[in-house]
């Protein structure tokens, strides 16, 4: 009997509370936005209250993310840590059970989201433009579950913590790669709280995508085994990033030096940001994450060109394509309240995550 292919992203839908208009809510409104107001400003409890949804985290994690702005060859990612704080706003939520990211986060950030959470505790903050982020980080959970690996590599892991917080399949090595600013932040905040960051097995290699083979570096620095076709490889949150032949390099690489049947899970998004691209049709909440990380120093590099799908731009670079969700499957296979049928999180229309093979 032929066995049946993986589904690596199944899995069950996080449990998300609805809203509701309670005292704790009224609370909030009326005592911690104009605190929180007092802070940082009217401008942030207007923009609460009639924008909605996650300005409030937006605005104090670009508050205090662009006061160090630069390349991210001079300091130590901030796209990486906004991705942590919504990911520890998910663990509030029961979206992940990330809580380690806490240690990543400004401490008055990390406050005023358990306050939030102390006063609406069915509802802390809504994540409800952050579908995308949150959709990636289930997806490479399951990946990685589903797929039970010897080896994980996180390429571009930023402030990963699934090496600390999953229960990896006994014997399985992690390998982190990222550029050293980014990744000493992660290893001094692993340090000052072992009880917390026990390690499964990991080891960390210092990259950067654009200037370096990361093959070679992972050859000289770690006991990966390049022969291993039991090796997933997530890929998250970074091809956008990059300048395209890098990206191409690194896909080459991976194809060409590990062993086939390798697993890749990344997310792409369309260009929409290049003079080419800008011609296609964006949603306002594409536009609003192209000025968020323009913001912080890391604009968007690369996207799928107009005409293009996975499809056309990963196989003929040594992949099969095994899986591929676009923004409607997201919102569909895991952004659902409850088993209702509406999304409780939007994801930009821009937004593909793919699985691939190693042929
Ligand atoms: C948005 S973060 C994503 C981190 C992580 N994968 C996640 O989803 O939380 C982008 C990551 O790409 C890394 N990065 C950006 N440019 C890089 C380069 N040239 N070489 C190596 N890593 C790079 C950053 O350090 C950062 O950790």
């Amino acid at each position: 009997m032929a066995s049946q292919p993986i589904n690596y992203l199944a899995g069950e839908p996080p449990i998300k509370l609805k809203p509701k208009l309670s005292l704790p809510r009224i609370l909030y409104v009326l005592v911690v936005l104009p605190l929180v107001a007092v802070y940082l400003g009217i401008a942030t409890i207007i923009r609460e209250l009639f924008i909605g949804g996650d300005s409030l985290l937006d605005l104090i994690g670009r508050f205090r993310l662009r006061s160090n702005s630069g390349l991210v060859q001079r300091s130590a990612s901030k796209t990486a840590v906004f991705v942590a704080i919504v990911r520890y706003v998910g663990s509030h939520e029961g979206w992940t059970n990330d809580t380690l990211s806490r240690h990543f986060i400004p401490s008055e950030l990390v406050r005023a989201i358990d306050i939030t959470k102390m006063f609406q505790p069915k509802y802390p903050i809504s994540l409800k433009r952050s579908g995308a982020l949150m959709a990636r980080t289930l997806a490479g959970d399951r990946l990685i579950l589903n797929g039970k690996p010897k080896q994980v590599v996180l390429l571009g892991a930023g402030l990963d913590t699934r090496a600390h917080r999953l229960k990896l399949p006994a014997g399985c090595k992690v390998f982190e790669i990222d550029i050293a600013t980014t990744q000493a932040m992660k290893k001094k905040v692993a340090a000052e709280h072992p009880d917390e960051f026990k390690n499964q097995d990991v080891q960390y290699v210092a990259v950067d995508f654009s200037k370096e083979l990361f093959t070679d570096k992972l050859a000289e620095v770690s006991d990966f085994d390049f022969g291993c076709s039991e090796t997933v490889v997530l890929f998250e949150g970074v091809s956008m990033y990059l300048p395209w032949p890098a990206l191409e390099q690194t896909m080459k690489l991976i194809s060409t030096k590990f062993a086939p049947g390798t697993i890749v899970g990344m997310d792409v998004i369309d260009d929409f940001f290049t003079e080419e691209g800008s011609k296609r049709r964006k949603s306002a909440l594409a536009r609003r994450l192209m000025r968020l990380v323009t913001a912080v120093g890391e604009p968007f590099q690369w996207g799928l060109p107009i005409g293009k799908t996975a499809e056309d731009v990963f196989p003929p670079l040594g992949f099969n394509l095994v899986q591929t969700v676009d923004p409607a499957d997201v919102e569909r296979d895991f952004l659902k309240i409850d088993g209702e049928d509406t999304p409780f999180a939007r994801v930009p229309s821009i937004f593909h995550y793919i699985v691939l093979r190693v042929k």
